[in-house]
């Protein structure tokens, strides 16, 4: 068997300690050479030790530099912030792969969809320079730089070229926000140059929002900003079935966080219903990204395989499946 690798783990709340138990039983099946150094993080470890961010987290994630990541919830309006958006930030984790593909049988809105959206990760709104100027008035800064954009739409570019893929469509907002979205654009279109091979377009936002709803098979390979890529992959997710079925990578120089788009879904903690796709389809690009490619794919095909009878189905999926009878299911078809 191969060397074990010691992959940082970090179940999260709501739903997380469901679908993560479902990716270890998994990892299991697969016998895949993996050892799990558990921490936690988000409200649990505010209980438990005080912090947010335990230092237990820095210190796995520094000496494993690969984590898989179930949802931690945030406090909305108030309270602490994001511990996601805390680590993509502190890991400088510039690089936010979600692909969205139609599985199975899955009664999707849209058929024939393949788009891989690359978010840049760290900047924009999300940046967290916010700022109480009287009751009530609150500024919030966007922060585009050419550094970061260069650096997503470069992302973006080599895995057209890497991946067959034909088209990179690039979404702002540049007609509104000249600046800093025309920042974006302009070091878009620069990077773009760089690849002749590859066709590119530009698309606003809002009419893209219009575009993937009617036609999303115009689309191949999307770069955008960091507010409008979040809102965009929840939008394609919507079309392929829902939030249960699209996994996240963020991808830093030296670390990697895999997890679900999803949240913590609060509304159906608990239950024992969750649809662990999302989080079985992160692990298996993190086991892509660790080396072990032929696991990656035998999970996949399980999965494809699931998901093509409509007796496997997740409530989610209008079916009556629990997490755990999914989970069966997904071990019972791995080859
Ligand atoms: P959500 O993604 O948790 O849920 C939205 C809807 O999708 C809910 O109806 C939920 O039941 C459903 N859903 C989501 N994942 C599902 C799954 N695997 N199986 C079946 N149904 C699923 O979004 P919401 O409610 O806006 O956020 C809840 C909390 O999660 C918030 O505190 C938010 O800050 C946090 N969050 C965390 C993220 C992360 O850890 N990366 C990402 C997004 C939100």
């Amino acid at each position: 068997m191969a060397n074990k690798q010691t992959i940082a783990l970090i179940p999260g709340d709501g739903i997380g300690k469901e679908i993560t138990q479902a990716v270890k039983r998994v990892a299991r099946a697969l016998e895949s050479p993996i050892v799990w150094d558990e921490v936690i993080a988000g409200q649990e470890a505010i209980d438990a030790t005080g912090d947010l961010i335990p230092q237990s987290v820095y210190d796995v994630i520094d000496s494993h530099k690969v984590v898989l990541k179930g949802p931690i919830a945030t406090p909305i309006g108030e309270g602490f912030r994001s511990v996601n958006v805390s680590l993509r930030k502190h890991y400088q984790l510039h690089t936010n792969i979600r692909p969205i593909r139609v599985l199975g049988k899955i009664p999707a809105l849209q058929h024939d969809v393949d788009i891989i959206l690359f978010r840049e990760n760290t900047e924009d709104l999300y940046a967290g320079v916010e700022k109480q100027v009287s009751a009530d008035e609150a500024h919030s800064i966007k922060i585009i730089t050419r550094k970061a954009t260069e650096r997503i739409v470069t992302a973006a570019f080599d895995y057209a070229v890497a991946n067959q893929r034909k088209k990179v469509t690039i979404v702002t907002k540049a007609n509104i926000m000249k600046l800093s979205d025309g920042l974006f654009l302009k070091v878009a279109k620069e990077v773009a140059k760089k690849y002749p091979q590859i066709e590119t377009d530009e698309v606003l936002v809002d009419n893209m929002a219009m575009q993937l709803v009617m036609r999303p098979q115009q689309y191949d390979v999307i770069v955008t900003e960091n507010l409008y890529g979040d809102i965009l992959s929840d939008l394609m997710a919507g079309l392929i079935g829902g939030l249960g079925l699209v996994p996240g990578a963020n991808l830093g120089d030296d670390v990697a966080i895999f997890e679900a788009v999803h949240g913590s879904a609060p509304d159906i903690a608990g239950q024992g219903i969750a649809n662990p796709t999302a989080l079985l389809l992160a692990f298996a690009d993190l086991l892509d990204h660790i080396g072990l490619q032929v696991d990656a794919e035998r999970l996949r095909q399980a999965l494809n395989i699931v998901l093509s009878d409509v007796n496997n189905f997740t409530r989610d999926l209008g079916g009556h499946l629990s997490t755990e009878a999914y989970t069966d299911k997904v071990i019972q078809a791995l080859i």
